[in-house]
């Protein structure tokens, strides 16, 4: 169970005691002005060889970081150099090395720091909407059931099955979570997650709980892959994992046999546990839910303590991707790091971080199997969090560790800081700032200091970066609002209103370049004039 961070603690002890062996070499390299120079050159002959895949997308795939601000994509690159026994800020995660990016604004409708369903309205489905809710319009405020019925809007993954593509879902949340159920569900309340939790006028208005809306509206899911159990199971039904929990449905259905019985005839498969999901064979299979916890799946460093075993966000990739790559018209695939945002509100850097790199790993799985030609892999996240590091930290200073006290703060309680700190959570306390000296501040549960007292920290307001590769990926350019994301992927795959506009505006494009030379051609033909005379 504690084996990562008795490992991490250890490469980075590796790395202090033998600065000059380990962390030494490379910034001894960067002293050589040529290491820089052709470093910068060779990215710029990479970026000057960057042809844009102007074909159209017949699979997009989504990775979403919750809550992966940019402090947390570089904090957790620079963890990953570190766990692998470098100095860590010169390090590049799989997301990094996308060859495009953009920033998009996160804010909602009505609040300036938004949540994951607004914003995963925005991203999945092209509109913003009001804080809390999901799949709806900006004209359906939070718990206005009458208003989502008619104020509903449509995710990319449902106009990719409407166009014949497959589709999967992957998260390590509750599969009824924000994120997830913006691509599949409409509530006017991201709560609404099980039957118990739809108030009983909602109810009667026709507004229904998102397992059900999984279950009952959406059945074209290939793969669903993600925690939340007891939302598909009754009160009267024990867990097979934790005897001592029941489910939480209140109507007294069974939506996991419900799935099952609605799949009877096709190639389809409901797993609970990592030696039954290591078993499912990706060529015989076309229907796929995996539910691994009554909630959500757990950190990644906590999964190998898991009771049933739980499979990696990687593995879980790589199968999804095996199931949904067998259909010749393309897929649409989800893949949610879920746990980061989790990570953050319980202000424990140390899962954050190390979800990232499993996230992180996700990107690699895809990247190596899928051809990017027709392809177009988006990386971004639903929005930041009070979340940052700094203080002059010397190099290599381990991001998880204190600051060192070289003199360059002058810290006016005399104690150390840790390099991560958040602005609000649960790392406040009243009687003043802990004594950090001797405490294992790597250590996955320990739980970062802030300035205001929370019980969970909260999101940050500012933008996030998308990345990208595959046809279309160099539209990710610049400050966009982040339902540009949506209009991107729609767009590259000729989905919904872009069916037929992005065939149209890629004729005209051609067109243009066209005009372009015969532009060229007229004024070359008046300078040779021009010399001549
Ligand atoms: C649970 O089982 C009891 C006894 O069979 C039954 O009366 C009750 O309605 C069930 N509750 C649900 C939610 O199915
Ligand atoms: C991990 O397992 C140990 C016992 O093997 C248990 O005490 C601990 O609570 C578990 N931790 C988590 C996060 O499940
Ligand atoms: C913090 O604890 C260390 C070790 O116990 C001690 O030497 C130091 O004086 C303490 N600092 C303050 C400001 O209390
Ligand atoms: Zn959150």
């Amino acid at each position: 169970m504690f084996g990562a961070p008795v490992k991490f603690v250890l490469v980075v002890a590796a790395c202090w005691s033998s600065w000059a062996a380990i962390c030494y070499s490379q910034t001894d390299e960067e002293k050589r002005p040529e290491y820089w120079n052709d470093q910068a050159w060779r990215d710029i002959q990479d970026v000057l060889n960057l042809q844009p895949k102007t074909g159209v997308a017949k699979n997009l795939v989504l990775f979403l970081g919750d809550g992966m601000g940019v402090s947390t994509v570089t904090a957790g690159r620079i963890l990953k150099g570190q766990l692998a026994g470098r100095t860590g800020e010169e390090e590049l995660l799989e997301m990094d090395k996308l060859p495009y990016s953009a920033l998009v604004k996160t804010y909602n409708v009505d609040r300036q720091t938004g949540d994951s369903a607004a914003t995963a309205t925005a991203y999945l489905s092209g509109v913003k909407a009001n804080y809390e809710t999901l799949g709806v319009d900006g004209t359906v405020t939070y718990d206005d059931c009458a208003a989502s019925l008619t104020g509903k809007v449509k995710s990319v993954l449902r106009h990719a099955h409407d166009a014949g593509k497959s589709t999967g879902i992957v998260v390590t949340s509750r599969i009824t979570h924000a994120t997830p159920a913006a691509t599949y569900a409409y509530a006017a309340n991201r709560a609404w997650e099980h039957d118990g939790k739809v108030p009983t006028e909602a109810q009667s208005l026709g507004c229904t709980d998102i397992a059900l809306q999984l279950v009952e509206d959406n059945p074209y899911i290939n793969v669903i892959l993600g925690g939340g159990r007891a939302y598909f199971t009754n009160t009267n039904q024990t867990d097979p994992e934790y005897p001592d929990q029941k489910g939480f449905r209140t109507d007294g259905r069974d939506l996991i046999q419900e799935w099952t019985d609605g799949k009877a005839g096709s190639a389809a498969q409901y797993v609970w546990r990592k030696a039954e999901f290591d078993q499912v064979d990706p060529a015989e299979t076309d229907y796929l839910l995996g539910l691994f916890e009554p909630s959500h799946m757990q950190y990644s460093l906590d999964t190998e303590n898991d009771t049933a075993g739980e499979p990696t966000i990687a593995a879980m990739t790589t199968k999804a991707l095996q199931i949904l790559t067998k259909n010749p018209k393309g897929f649409f695939l989800l893949v949610e790091g879920s746990k980061i945002d989790l990570g953050h509100h319980d202000s424990k850097a140390a899962h954050a971080l190390h979800d990232v790199i499993a996230f992180d790993d996700a990107i690699a799985v895809a990247t190596g199997m899928l051809d990017l030609d027709e392809t177009l892999i988006t990386v971004t996240a639903d929005h930041s969090h009070m979340f940052g590091f700094g203080g002059y930290a010397p190099r290599g200073t381990p991001i998880l560790g204190l600051v060192p006290d070289d003199g360059e703060n002058i810290v006016l309680d005399n104690m150390r800081f840790t390099n991560i700190l958040y602005g609000n959570g649960p790392g406040f306390r009243q009687e003043g700032r802990q004594n950090l000296t001797g405490v294992n501040t790597a250590d996955k549960d320990y739980i970062q200091q802030s300035a205001v007292p929370m019980k969970w920290e909260s999101h940050g307001g500012e933008d996030v970066s998308v990345f990208a590769d595959g046809p279309m990926a160099h539209l990710f350019r610049g400050l966009h609002e982040q339902v540009y994301v949506a209009h991107v992927m729609k767009y590259a795959a000729c989905l919904g209103e872009y069916a037929e506009k992005c065939q149209t505006s890629r004729t005209a494009s051609a067109a243009d370049k066209h005009s372009w030379s015969g532009f060229t051609l007229v004024s070359t033909l008046l300078l040779i004039k021009s010399i001549i005379n």
